[in-house]
């Protein structure tokens, strides 16, 4: 840190020019990583909503009880949208994102499995689940074990089948997958946790927003929540189609025992019982509350109005990427993440001009390919998009050999 102290004005004044490096966050050409609605009064809220709780710390319910309730209503809200029977505690916490929240389930899922005597507890999951299992199978020293994927880049259910063991603790599925946008086998992956006496986590940190709402507006959504037998546990993200910015996550648990799993309690440094439900002590009021009012503000029609039209632009992209020679949608997405592979065309060097244009496509490693998330802004850009893939899908030298990278 420099010594002088410098005037707001001049701080400012270069945040400014460091977020000019940055991809415009409301520019619509980015497709993953923010999720733009376009819709400004929303987004006034949310700034509104953040001001009044900014520096609140939900670290401790007893001296911000209002923060408390605020948050307890957004599980609620989310344990309704995917059928938790309601209970006094909700059966879930939020958390700062999805990554902790399933490193929150996979923590409970452990503990549960060395309750029964199980010393290396397994997680099973498929090849195309998020890393954030991975993750926690390194972070709290258990196995990890992958399921192949079916030609349609679902879950491979045989597979699974024949790699449970008796130390499998818990199997994941998701509803729908980051890769390539498609519905893992819940049904039968829950059954077979269920016959397994395991635990079921399903993963809808991307389609927990999504997928109530397209079911909703009448599009066949094949069954993945609480309505199936078998199912545990839900991640769902506020902070993706949620659409509040980041810090916003909700881990829920069919049965609010559970929860105590997920819980740390210590009383002996002098300072009273330290007692907290996820990784986070100390933590913003902040980004709760802009999930509690986004989820307020819209409500269920506002998030079918919101998907509706994502859908429809969705179903333009669709329609155009079949136009455009040479390009393949991957699998079966149901929803607004689409994988695109080339048999023959190299999609790497494609995203490098989609690049050198100002587009932010992401690059798949398998398929090879390319990697599109559309988020409900994205409407006013499909035309421009389909466009220039098609002229890049034309004209493009060779890769530049820039490697996929998630994070
Ligand atoms: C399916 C899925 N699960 C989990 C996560 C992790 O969420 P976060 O990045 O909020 O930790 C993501 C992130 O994109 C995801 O797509």
């Amino acid at each position: 840190m420099q010594s002088r102290s410098r005037p707001t004005a001049e701080v400012l004044g270069e945040l400014e020019l460091l977020r000019e490096e940055d991809p415009e966050v409301h520019g619509k050409r980015l497709f993953g990583l923010v999720y733009p609605t376009g819709d400004a009064e929303l987004e006034a809220l949310v700034h509104d909503a953040y001001e009044r709780f900014l520096f609140a710390n939900a670290l401790n319910p007893l001296r911000f009880p209002a923060l408390a309730r605020i948050e307890k209503e957004v599980i609620a809200m989310a344990g309704d949208l995917v059928h938790r029977a309601p209970t006094e505690l909700h059966g879930g916490t939020m958390t700062s994102g999805g990554t902790e929240s399933i490193l929150m389930s996979m923590l409970v899922s452990r503990e549960r499995a060395r309750a029964r005597g199980i010393e290396h507890p397994q997680i099973l999951a498929p090849l195309s689940a998020h890393p954030a299992y991975a993750k926690a199978a390194h972070y709290f020293d258990m196995d990890y074990v992958a399921v192949p994927l079916d030609s349609g880049y679902r879950a491979d259910v045989a597979a699974a089948q024949g790699l449970v063991t008796e130390n499998t603790c818990v199997i994941v599925a998701s509803a729908y997958t980051y890769p390539h946008g498609v519905m893992d086998p819940v049904v039968e992956l829950a059954a077979l946790a269920a016959e397994n006496g395991i635990g079921c986590h399903v993963d809808a940190c991307i389609g927990g927003f999504v997928l109530p709402f397209m079911e909703m507006l009448g599009h066949p959504v094949p069954p993945w929540d609480f309505r199936v037998e078998g199912v545990t546990e839900i991640s769902m993200d506020v902070h993706k189609y949620g659409y509040v910015p980041k810090g916003a996550s909700v881990i829920l648990h069919r049965d609010d025992d559970w929860i105590w799993h997920q819980t740390f309690f210590y009383d002996k440094w002098g300072a009273g019982l330290y007692a907290t439900p996820a990784i986070a002590g100390a933590r913003s009021g902040a980004p709760t509350v802009a999930a509690w009012a986004v989820m307020q503000h819209l409500g269920l029609d506002g998030y079918k109005a919101l998907v509706a039209d994502l859908c429809a632009t969705v179903a333009r992209v669709r329609t155009g990427i079949g136009a455009i020679g040479g390009l393949q949608i991957v699998g079966e997405p149901i929803g607004p993440l689409l994988a695109l592979r080339s048999e023959e065309v190299d999609l790497y060097a494609v995203a490098d001009v989609m690049d050198e244009w100002g587009w932010h496509l992401n690059r798949n490693t398998d398929p090879y390919g390319l990697h599109l998330m559309i988020s409900p802004a994205h409407r006013d850009v499909v035309d421009e998009l389909l466009t220039d893939l098609a002229d890049a899908m034309s004209h493009h030298g060779p890769s530049k050999g820039k490697p996929a990278r998630y994070a």
